[in-house]
Formats: C-alpha cells, structure tokens, sequence
C-alpha cells in the first residue's frame, strides 16, 4: 500500500517518453533544493496537548488516525483535499494536508504515554519518476510537498515515508501483544488494512474491533467539544471573516437583483471572501430568496433574487486551519420589511434572545433549544396555527406534542468547529444532555419557515422563510456571541441593506 486515493483511469492514448536520455535530461539542472527547517507551528503545540489526551484515555494500545486520501470527482479530476477533522485536531494540519497521510500513536514500552508518528509521502526526488510523472503527487504538478524532515520540523513528531506503514500498523499486534484502533471513517483503506492485521493475529473478532473503533470515534468527538483557547482564537477569526463577506453580500443585493440569477451571485460574492480570507466555505452556502428560504439546506442556489423578497444567507468562512462559522442573516432585499415579514422575523428574534439567555456554564445544551422552542411555539399558538385546543404545555410534550415542528423542525443549536456540526459523535450524554461548560463554541439559530403551498398559514404567511444564527463561546459566566458584529434587529437590519452592507 504505497497510496490509498481513490485510482483514477490510466488513459490508454497518452504516451510517456521512457528513453534514458530523456529521463537523465529531466534529473538534471536543478539547483539545490533549501535546507531550511520551518519553525514549529502553534497549531502543532496545541496538537501535542491534544494528543496527550488521547494518549492517556488508551494506554497500551496503538491509534491509527488517517488523514483520507483524494476523492474523484470526474474521471481523473479530484475535489479539493480536506483532511478529516479528527487528523486535523491531532496534527495542527489544515487546509489541503495531506493526503494518504496517517497519524500513527505507538505506545511506549513503557506502557506510560504515546510516541506519535506521521507516516505521508514526502517530496520526491529529483531523481524519480513521480517529480515530473505524477500528477496527483509530484512536484511539477502539484507543486512542492514537505520532507520527512520539514513536517517533522513543523509538527514536532516523527514522521516516515508512507511505504513503511502496514508493518508499523501489523507490528506487534496479536492476543498476547498491542490492540490496535483505527478511526475507520476516515480511509476506507487504511481501516481495511488494520481489519487484516487484526484478523491475522487472532485479536479479536469483527463486532468487537469495530465496538473498539468507534469508541475512538466517540473520543475523538467528545474531546472536541470544549475548546482551547487558540482554537476559540480561530472561531473568532472565523466569524470575523465572515462577517466582512456578509457585508459584501448586502452591498451586492442590486446587482444580484438587476442581473437575474441572484442566488448564483450572492452565493459566489460569499465565495469570493471566504477564499480570500480563509480556507473557503466551510460547508455549501445556503443563499435562499423568497420560498427558497423555507428549505432548511438550501444549496441549489439557482434561483432568481427580489425586490419585495426576503433572502435567507446561511453561510460559513472556514479558516486556514478548518475551523467554520456558521451564521444565517434574513434580509429584506428591498431594505424594508413588509408587516408580516417583520411579524415572523420578531418571532424568531425573540426567540433566538431566549436561546442566546440560556447559553451559559451549567445550563444543559438542551436548555438552549427548549428556551427557544417556547417561544416559537407560543407565537404559533397565539397566530392559531397549532391543532384546536392544543395548548402550549401540549405541543411542547416531547412524546404527544410537538405539532410546532411543521414550522420549526430542525434544533436549536449545534457545536460548531473543525465541522460544521462539530463533535458529532459524541454521545447524547455528553452532547444533548451534557452540561454547557467554558470552551464550548455553539450555534443558537431558531427559525420559522411557512412554505408557500401550506395551506394551514394565512395566505400573508406562505413563501416566508426566516432563521437568524449565531456563533457563541460559552465563557466562565455566561456566553460571549463571536458574531455579535453583525445587525440582527429589525432596524439595524433594514439600515443595513439600505446603507449597501456599511453596519452603523
Ligand atoms: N448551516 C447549517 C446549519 O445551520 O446547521
Ligand atoms: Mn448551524
Ligand atoms: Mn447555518
């Protein structure tokens, strides 16, 4: 196993020179390469805490954390790379690295502790084929990679050439000997290749690995959940961004107007930022005009923007280092708000103040949504929305109730980080029900989405979508709301989209 990317098709019709001559003439005339070491990143220092963590939660026993490896999106075109979280959060690497990568923590003899190594491939010689022959690897098409001696540099672990990892992965694993887990989610490849070795050495049976994997899987997401103070650095830096790119999308509502396809527009004047400033989106933008907006991933983006409409922006900046902002701003396109646009966008704001009141140390991340799901019901009930005679303790009973969900189905809140829907699989007791604790960084985005073919709203209210989100870091008494910048009540929302995106 020297790559574990998906394999793309040789094309039978392109040749390549092969005569000696040429090849010598391709080695040669280089200047030398620089020595020069970069520095250890900070990302890399925080990296080393985390892996401490882990470390101690499974002594004895060797953790296998791939990175992936290139997806093909079309015949040999492949998406961009981005590592899995979990390599990520382990590594301080962000952005496109590395592909086929693999975080490998070895147990020390010890028995005390973790020696971490990255097994990847390096940069090529100049003397080899893949310099000049590879294009998914080598350095004439993707341009130059790191050496096993620049990464560990950067990193501050050891790293080896991704050749030696099956015997590093098989070494020592058997009944009497290591266990060994995977994170099997993240290469196909890589998990295969540990199943093998645990079958070969009679480690255990399949159910029970797998019970093993996703066990790591459970720590890996849990250990995620409250934040360091660089990663909470870099949600700020997040939000900061796309904030700037909000702005630009108001500044640009005309020209989404008069050009038609304003969907497109907004969601390419977002893009543009978002690269500029960070990584990219850090997950598809959901840029939803008028009717569009009442669906709750919205990511076609393929519709028309106007005058007299809403637009719903759901939309994320992902710093270099992975971590995104998720934030949703409902404007009036025209810079005013008819009255039942205002009515539904008070809701959800008074709403999203409960939600916002609930965030803090010792509440449960529960709380956050059942604060804010009050309101929202309560609104319906009293508009007479709800069946007849449900009353509010009725829709709010979690078994027998609910009727609210047609116009609000989706949660309040989420952990927001390196994914978009962070710590995933962290189990219900540490997530939902778990207790709000400093460090955590959450979404509070109540919403109200009437769809123009409900027949059960006033007419005024069909085709009207509304969600409002924001990004908070519970703090040691209370929340602080990273994207507290941007305008969220209706006047200060109106005088932005009439002032072209400048906030007052
Ligand atoms: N942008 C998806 C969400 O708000 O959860
Ligand atoms: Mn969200
Ligand atoms: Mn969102």
């Amino acid at each position: 196993m020297s790559r574990v990317s998906e394999k793309q098709h040789q094309p039978e019709h392109r040749n390549r020179p092969t005569g000696e001559a040429f090849m010598a003439f391709m080695r040669a005339g280089w200047a030398p390469r620089s020595g020069e070491l970069p520095e250890l990143t900070e990302a890399a220092r925080y990296a080393a805490a985390r892996r401490e963590e882990l470390s101690a939660t499974y002594p004895g026993e060797r953790l296998v954390v791939p990175a992936g490896g290139l997806k093909i999106r079309s015949n040999d075109t492949d998406y961009v790379f981005r590592p899995h979280s979990a390599f990520a959060h382990l590594t301080g690497l962000g952005a496109d690295r590395e592909p086929d990568a693999v975080l490998v923590l070895d147990p020390l003899p010890s028995g005390e502790g973790h020696e971490a190594t990255l097994y990847f491939l390096p940069l090529a010689d100049r003397d080899s084929e893949e310099f000049f022959a590879d294009s998914r690897s080598g350095e004439f098409w993707v341009g130059s990679r790191p050496t096993l001696a620049s990464a560990s540099a950067e990193l501050g672990l050891s790293t080896r050439h991704l050749s030696e990892l099956p015997d590093a992965v098989a070494k020592d694993v058997g009944p009497s000997g290591l266990a060994v887990r995977v994170v099997r989610d993240a290469d196909r490849e890589v998990a295969a290749t540990v199943d093998r070795v645990r079958e070969q050495s009679g480690l255990s049976s399949a159910e029970q690995a797998q019970e093993a994997d996703l066990a790591l899987a459970r720590t890996l997401s849990t250990m995620r959940l409250v934040k360091d103070d660089w990663e909470v650095e870099q949600m700020q830096e997040a939000v900061d961004a796309t904030a700037t790119a909000f702005d630009a999308v108001v500044e640009q509502l005309p020209e989404a107007v008069r050009r038609g396809r304003g969907e497109r527009w907004v969601e390419g004047v977002f893009g543009l930022h978002a690269r500029h400033a960070g990584n990219g989106v850090g997950y598809d933008s959901i840029c939803a005009a008028g009717d569009h907006a009442t669906t709750l991933h919205w990511i076609r983006n393929t519709g028309e923007v106007k005058d007299g409409d809403l637009l719903l922006l759901d939309a994320g900046v992902e710093t270099d280092a992975l971590y995104t902002a998720d934030v949703t701003r409902t404007v009036p396109v025209s810079g005013r708000f008819t009255d039942p646009q205002r009515r539904v966008y008070e809701a959800v704001l008074e709403a999203q103040e409960a939600g916002l009141a609930a965030v803090r140390p010792g509440n449960r991340f529960k709380d956050v949504h059942a604060a804010a799901i009050e309101v929202i019901a309560r609104h319906l009930l009293e508009w007479g929305l709800l069946p007849e005679d449900v009353t509010l303790e009725q829709t709010l009973d979690a078994e027998e109730g609910q009727f609210h969900r047609r116009w609000m189905v989706h949660g309040t809140s989420h952990h927001l980080g390196l994914d978009v829907h962070d710590c995933a699989q962290a189990l219900r007791e540490d997530y939902v029900e778990g207790e709000l604790r400093e460090g955590m960084v959450l979404t509070v985005e109540p919403g109200l989405y009437f769809k123009s073919d409900d027949l059960l709203v006033p007419e005024e209210l069909r085709g009207i979508g509304v969600r409002i989100e924001d990004d908070v870091v519970v703090t040691a008494d209370g929340a602080r709301n990273l994207s507290a910048m941007l305008p969220r009540t209706v006047p200060e929302v109106e005088a932005w989209v009439r002032g072209g995106g400048r906030r007052g």
